[in-house]
């Protein structure tokens, strides 16, 4: 296939190889000019504020899409209506990589877990390179929000703390240094011990690969879908 790199960094280079590796043919996408006639599909990592401009693109090139970008959750409502309109197919996530997406799963089944015991409190920590420009990052808002579906006595993310943490809260924090590829921490501390569940990234392409999955997975469907989605169908086949 044809496939459109929108946003030629450092993961658009990481989802070039992968292209390649797996037979496909990378087009690069120039940036403001129209989305390129004959790709099935383009695969997004560019800016927050560029994602629902550059959807409305690829759907008027008749191109699915996926979006790895992340910073842009206050707009997905209006890019969803964008794709269902246009009859188009996307697939997004703030974190594409497959060991992510099962550790959300055992996040999931810890947190169900430990809301019956108020006395571990819930947190979240995220460590990303000096570069990264949205904070907390998509991965530590996805961990937070399973965090406070589970209900527990700290049930709200506080991501700013100004004082104490409130007794309904817990706690979100970031943190930028140097080249950290992206470790994610979901802890439960009682005070007199501590329960940990860690996700580490060793490199950028686990993240494009999945960007790839995805692509390949969307190419013959429309609709709007979380990569999640996609892992369920694929763990079917
Ligand atoms: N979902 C995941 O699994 C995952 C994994 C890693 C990163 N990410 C996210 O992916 C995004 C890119 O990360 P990165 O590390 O590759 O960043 P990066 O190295 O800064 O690359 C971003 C690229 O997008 C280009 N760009 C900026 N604005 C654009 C626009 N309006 N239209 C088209 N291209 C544009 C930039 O060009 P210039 O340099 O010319 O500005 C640059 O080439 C970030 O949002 C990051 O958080 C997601």
């Amino acid at each position: 296939m044809r496939i459109g790199i929108v946003g030629h960094g450092t993961m658009g280079r990481e989802v070039e190889a992968v292209l390649a590796e797996r037979g496909h043919q990378p087009v690069i996408v120039t940036r403001g000019r129209p989305f390129p006639a004959g790709c099935t599909v383009g695969i997004d990592f560019s800016a927050a504020e560029a994602v629902p401009g550059n959807v409305a693109n690829a759907l008027k090139a008749g191109a699915r899409y996926v979006v790895g970008t992340t910073g842009w959750a206050e707009r997905l409502a209006e890019v969803r209506a964008a794709v269902e309109e246009a009859g188009g197919g996307l697939v997004h996530a703030a974190n594409f990589s497959l060991g992510v997406n099962l550790f959300y799963r055992v996040v999931r089944e810890a947190a169900a877990l430990l809301t019956r015991f108020p006395d571990y409190d819930p947190y979240v920590l995220e460590r990303h390179h000096r570069r990264k420009k949205d904070a907390p990052s998509g991965t530590a808002k996805a961990l937070a929000a399973i965090l406070e579906a589970a209900g527990g006595r700290r049930r709200k993310a506080a991501t700013a703390l100004d004082g104490a943490i409130a007794e309904d809260s817990f706690h979100v924090a970031s943190l930028r240094a140097g080249g950290i590829v992206g470790d994610h921490t979901v802890g439960f501390d009682s005070g007199g011990d501590e329960i940990l569940l860690e996700h580490r990234a060793r490199s950028r392409r686990g993240f494009a690969l999945g960007a790839v999955l995805a692509a390949e997975w969307i190419s013959s469907r429309t609709g709007f879908y979380a990569f999640d989605a996609v892992l369920e169908d694929l763990a079917r086949s």
